[in-house]
């Protein structure tokens, strides 16, 4: 069935304790659960989630309930109103539950011979009979028995002995936030002391053996902590903060209380290991989870409608506090590609959904970039729109009013009415609208007054038809045309469909630098010469929008090489004057640097009424970054000697910049030198950075086999490398070889692909080869089908997840659109496929 967002009612009992104990067996797990109940009003019947449980014994008040008194079914269990007390009584259940069989990775599970949980969003239902919805929020008091050494669950210890532990969280929390690890860890430790002298001990664990690359993980705990205090005046509030590393998960991290959880990928780091990108991932995604903290547990969601209320404030604060530790002009153009390529993509197909959305089957499958991305761009917004103490304010006002609460989005707005005094009503629109604004603008210049134009349009997405204007923060400075900046960046708020603003008192037409920053998540379309962007890439004040106004002219000489122009002469000088200009940063050069990816380009066609052809596509990328490197090999060639680093690797920002320009020089003078310079690098590399990097050049080639087999011997036995071995050589190897590439390796011995991220690592890669995925004879859909139908009976989120690679179908040919439909109308058609996977297909064949 679906679930809608009108449907909500509050929980019919209060729930202020539970006591939870855990008898670990891998095959048969016994849990007794206690719950201290108490209801709101007489005559409701008590319901409790539960999937999957083996129901023992149920008792009310110490007595045995009678079959009579019950019911029990598939999802869970409803006690008759008959049968309750009209005060306060406890229930208590035991049940027995499988945690080897779990295969899912969902509720409790074994990964490694080590028991963990992950029950966002509906996991917990699968451990015990419970309320499991985020607004029943209660205490929990835990007693772990098993053999393992190390027994974690939530909250501070409060006891431990041979064979057992007791864990107490003193906060209430949704049993979403629930978790207990239960193996054979080690630990790195260290601690903090926060702003009002309160130590925390802290813990990186691990399997041993993994400890030797613990210690990024660990100082990116403190530094979290520290910028927490500093940027939003949040303290920890717990005795300990245990954060453990686990080979098999579905996605990234977890925020249980006090007992984050990850995937290793996002916690193991070495030089030899890790690139650059692991590392800046790492820290991103530990503050993001350590944030959750206070956006998250102490504050929660009402329903999983809310989602985007703590993940999009979230993913706000952990860029923010990336753009702090590194350089925020680079973050802020890493976090725009990022959400062009997967949440403009989604808004742009059969997918899009507002961040709030109103429906769903299966709530796993709306954990999405939009929800995600857009919701942090939408917080954005707001920064933007009440400045940064305005902000503050607000943000102060929200934790004081809603700490151990259970929110919406609603009470957020209202929070940022109160405190800026603002009617909110339209902004609004960004959490309920699905769909990308696209804004045209044109120019006039009389008398002195430079006026602006814009047009605001929306286009229908599945379910809405109707899209009203949005308020749309509009950044916009003026550049004079020698270069200086005439007009400094002011803030322009438009709220109507069709509406224009001046500036008055100028000696000359200036050139405009619109949206600045990315102030909102919206395609901008404007009609500009080559030869202006060529200006603003030299000349704006505004470092995103130089980067953009690169970015532009690539994309737009990209798109006219697929139908057979030659590279644009203005772009190729203007990229010039920046790959050796020591006044701008070096990570920024390489951004200036990295063409749009075939994706992107695909879409910029699509969204302008073409089709797109992924082989002209591939083509002109392939072209153009020959016109490159044969117009500019001398400076190339120089700045790739000088970006090389002597000295030991550390993975800070500064050396990472000079490390992502070297590579990117890399890439274009592949083009000139045959692979030389990446064969050598590949051969001296001392760090992953450089290695994979040298290695994914020599493939894309068509000249890896060798280096391919020499990273292979050499990183056999470290999963998280190997997963780079997979994807590298699928993403970039000659497209026409990708498909049956990808089927040779599912015959690898390595290719494990019950574990997530191996099989991410092979699918991913596949998808990631963008003429290689929609290869015309549609060989790379069949394939890629193959396997989601082969993973749903074992991991369904996984299965589901990955078939968005197929929502891209509408911008193809016809040939390549009914191939992508009849993959999908297979898979739709296999008997018993999963929830999650039969709502994607559903959706995706519109
Ligand atoms: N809350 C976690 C995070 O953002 C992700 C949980 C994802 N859960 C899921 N079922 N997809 O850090
Ligand atoms: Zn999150």
């Amino acid at each position: 069935g679906t679930t809608y967002l009108s449907d909500y009612r509050p929980y019919p009992f209060t729930l202020s304790t539970v006591s939870l104990t855990f008898r670990l067996a891998p095959r048969a797990t016994r849990v007794t659960a206690r719950l201290a109940l108490s209801p709101r009003a007489a005559g409701a019947a008590l319901h409790l989630d539960g999937e999957e449980l083996k129901l023992i014994s149920l008792a009310l008040d110490g007595a045995a309930l009678a079959p009579a008194d019950y019911r029990l079914t598939e999802t869970g269990l409803t006690i008759h109103p008959a049968a309750l007390p009209e005060g306060p009584f406890t229930l208590e259940t035991e049940v027995e539950i499988a945690p080897e069989t779990n295969t899912a990775l969902e509720g409790l599970y074994m990964s490694k011979g080590m028991y963990c949980t992950q029950c966002e969003a509906e996991g917990f239902r699968k451990i015990t009979f419970y309320p499991d919805r985020p607004d029943v929020m209660a205490r929990f008091h835990v007693r772990i028995e098993g053999e393992a050494p190390v027994l974690l669950s939530n909250g501070n210890p409060v006891g431990a002995g041979d064979g057992w532990a007791e864990w107490d969280d003193p906060w209430p929390k949704p049993a979403y936030l629930f978790a207990l690890v239960a193996g054979e860890l080690v630990a790195t430790q260290g601690s903090f002391t926060t702003m009002s002298g309160r130590k925390a001990d802290l813990n990186v664990w691990v399997r041993p053996g993994d400890e030797d690359r613990t210690d990024y993980a660990l100082g990116a705990i403190q530094r979290s902590m520290k910028w927490d205090e500093e940027a939003f005046g949040r303290e920890y509030d717990l005795d300990v903060f245990n954060l453990v590393a686990v080979d098999d998960f579905n996605m990234g991290a977890m925020e249980n209380k006090g007992l984050n959880i990850f995937n290793s990928k996002l916690v193991l780091a070495s030089p030899e290991t890790a690139t650059d990108l692991d590392y800046e991932r790492i820290e991103g995604v530990i503050g993001h989870e350590y944030f959750h903290n206070w956006t998250g547990d102490r504050i929660t969601c009402r329903d999983w409608f809310q989602l985007c209320l703590k993940e999009g404030l979230t993913v706000f604060r952990d860029q923010s506090f990336t753009s702090d530790m590194r350089l925020g002009a680079v973050k802020r153009i890493e976090d725009v590609i990022a959400l062009r390529a997967r949440q403009f993509r989604e808004d742009a197909g059969p997918l899009a959904h507002p961040p709030r959305p109103d429906h769903y089957r299966e709530i796993n499958n709306f954990y999405t970039s939009t929800v995600y991305e857009k919701g942090a761009e939408v917080v954005r917004m707001l920064q933007t729109l009440l400045g940064p103490d305005g902000f503050r304010a607000a943000m102060d006002l929200y934790f004081a009013r809603h700490d151990g609460q259970a929110c919406t989005i609603e009470d957020w707005i209202t929070v940022f009415e109160d405190a800026s005094g603002r009617d909110l009503g339209q902004f609004k629109r960004w959490y309920t609208d699905a769909g990308t604004p696209h804004l045209t603008v044109t120019e006039t210049f009389e008398n002195g007054t430079y006026t602006l134009e814009f047009t605001q349009d929306t286009k229908p997405t599945p379910g809405q038809a109707e899209k009203p204007p949005r308020l749309i923060p509009i950044a916009v400075g003026l550049i004079g045309p020698n270069g200086d900046e005439v007009v400094p960046t002011r803030v322009l708020e438009m709220t109507e469909a069709r509406q224009s603003f001046a500036f008055e008192g100028l000696g000359a037409k200036p050139v405009p630098s619109i949206l600045r920053g990315f102030s909102a998540p919206v395609v901008l379309e404007r009609q500009t010469s080559p030869a202006e962007q060529a200006f603003l890439l030299a000349n704006d004040t505004d470092p995103f929008n130089r980067w953009e106004a690169g970015r532009s002219l690539a994309r737009e000489t990209l798109i006219a090489m697929t139908t057979g122009a030659a590279p644009d002469a203005e772009y190729l000088d203007a990229v010039g004057g920046l790959i050796a200009d020591e006044a701008a940063d070096p990570a920024f050069r390489a951004l200036v640097l990295r063409l749009p990816s075939e994706d992107e380009i695909a879409q910029a066609i699509a969204a302008s009424g073409k089709v797109a052809d992924p082989d002209a596509i591939h083509a002109a990328r392939t072209a153009l970054m020959q016109a490159l490197a044969a117009r500019h090999e001398a400076t190339l060639a120089a700045t790739y000697e000088a970006c090389a680093q002597p000295g030991a690797y550390r993975p800070e920002a500064a050396d990472a910049g000079r490390r992502s320009l070297r590579l990117a020089c890399l890439a274009l003078l592949g083009t000139r030198d045959g692979g030389a310079r990446a064969a050598a690098l590949f051969d001296n590399a001392t760090n992953m950075t450089e290695s994979l990097g040298a290695l994914g050049l020599l493939v894309a080639q068509g000249k890896g086999e060798a280096a391919l087999a020499r990273f292979r011997a050499r990183w056999q036995d470290n999963a998280l490398v190997m997963d780079k071995w997979f994807t590298t050589q699928l993403a970039l190897c000659p497209p026409a070889e990708a498909a049956d590439r990808a089927a040779r390796l599912a015959e690898d011995p390595l290719f494990t692909w019950k574990n997530p991220n191996r099989f991410r690592a092979l699918m991913g890669g596949l998808s990631a080869n963008h003429a290689g995925f929609h290869r015309a004879d549609g060989a790379g859909y069949r394939f890629y089908a193959d396997w989601l139908i082969r993973l749903d009976p074992v991991n369904p989120q996984t299965a589901a997840r990955m078939s968005t690679a197929f929502e891209t179908r509408a911008r193809y040919d016809a040939g390549r659109q009914a191939k992508i439909r009849a993959e999908l109308e297979r898979i739709a058609a296999v008997e018993g496929l999963s929830r999650d996977l039969s709502e994607m297909t559903a959706r995706l064949l519109g």
